[in-house]
């Protein structure tokens, strides 16, 4: 996946991988758990070759698995056939697709799920992102970074051929969210995700969501069957209902405009069952200005209407959805 081909760029560059660097600067200070950032580099494990996950006949090398210009699929049988842009990079292309948002498009943890959005949201962010208006609040993100070089790179025919497949894929619920006082001791990896520290114990969760996979391991193989868990503080879920049901100071309900059941309406996103840290993210990047552009003026008095500890509870009852 693509954070081995991340370690060796850095390994051929000559940096330091122990995250002693200088420290990088709090540009969420606030919501400092939705964005975990570190310079340390996840050091996936290497079962011997061949390599099988659960559920899937096909096994692959480390070498395939390693390769991030032909992410691996294992459940080919469960999609339509993806265009060349979500499953290999061409010369000078774009890094494709499938690496970070997987053949379902439930996404790698941190990366955005895109299944289900509708086609002109997905061709009009692309956009964002290439013009720049689409940044984080933590202003060096690197996961970030990394889809606005895809943005640079993708052709607008490539960009309709995607973003037609990823329309066309079923949401399905991929979210588990438990509330809870006590959470495992995590540590942030460089692109952007907590990973629980082995035999690290626990610690109290002190009003943030702590978001890890459900099995790691296995995530790093490429295995789009791998879910989330968002632990989350008790009371969270029906705090968050009644914000989203009157909309908070902003006084509009998100069903308004994010449909009924918050499943999406027309070209306005689905909230219902997403990682609750990308929609956290999201919040506070509308909130600060760091996510601009003609689409996102609506959703600005919304999001300006949360606060900190209302964005974490909305986003918890809104993860606890079914999509
Ligand atoms: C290197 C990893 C990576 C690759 C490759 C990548 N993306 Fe992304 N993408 C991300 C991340 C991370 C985000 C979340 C960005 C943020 O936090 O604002 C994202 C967000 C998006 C979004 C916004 C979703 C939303 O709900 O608003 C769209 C659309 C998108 N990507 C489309 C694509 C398409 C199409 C491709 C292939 C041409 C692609 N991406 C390739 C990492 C990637
Ligand atoms: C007046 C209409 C409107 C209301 C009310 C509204 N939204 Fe939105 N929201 C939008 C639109 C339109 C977008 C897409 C913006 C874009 O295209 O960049 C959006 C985007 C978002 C996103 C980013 C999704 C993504 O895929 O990146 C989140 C999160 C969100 N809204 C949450 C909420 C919440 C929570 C509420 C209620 C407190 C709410 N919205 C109320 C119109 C609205």
């Amino acid at each position: 996946m693509r954070t081995w081909a991340a370690v060796a760029i850095l390994l051929a560059a000559g940096l330091s991988l122990t995250g002693c660097g200088p420290k990088r600067e709090p540009g969420a200070t606030l919501m400092s758990w939705a964005y975990p950032q570190s310079k340390t580099e996840p050091q996936p494990p290497t079962p011997p070759d061949p390599i099988h996950v659960p559920g899937s006949a096909l096994s692959f090398t480390n070498a395939q698995v390693a390769d991030d210009k032909n992410p691996v699929d294992w459940f080919p049988d469960e999609h339509p056939a993806p265009p060349p842009v979500v499953a290999h990079q061409r010369e000078g292309g774009p890094t494709p697709c499938a690496e970070c948002h997987l053949y379902n498009g439930r996404g790698f943890i941190s990366a955005a799920d895109l299944a289900g959005l509708s086609a002109p949201y997905i061709i009009q962010q692309v956009q964002e992102f290439r013009a720049g208006r689409r940044a984080s609040a933590q202003h060096d993100r690197h996961d970030v970074e990394e889809m606005a070089k895809v943005a640079d790179k993708v052709s607008d025919p490539e960009l309709a051929q995607a973003a037609a497949y990823f329309a066309a894929l079923p949401r399905t619920p991929f979210v588990r969210v438990v509330e809870t006082d006590t959470v495992p001791v995590t540590k942030a990896f460089s692109f952007g995700w907590l990973e629980p520290v082995p035999n690290g114990g626990t610690e109290p969760i002190k009003g943030r969501i702590i978001e890890v996979s459900e099995d790691m391991p296995t995530l790093y193989l490429g295995d789009a069957h791998i879910g989330l868990v968002d632990y989350v503080p008790p009371g969270a879920v029906a705090r968050g209902e009644a914000l989203v049901k009157s909309g908070g100071k902003g006084g509009q309900p998100c069903a308004a405009c994010h449909g009924p059941e918050l499943k999406g309406a027309g070209d306005v996103p689905p909230l219902a069952g997403r990682s609750a840290t990308y929609l956290a993210r999201m919040l506070w990047d509308i909130k600060t200005g760091a996510r601009q552009g003609p689409a996102v003026t609506v959703m600005q008095a919304p999001a300006r209407g949360l606060g900190g500890a209302e964005i974490t509870d909305v986003v918890a009852y809104l993860a606890s959805r079914k999509p």
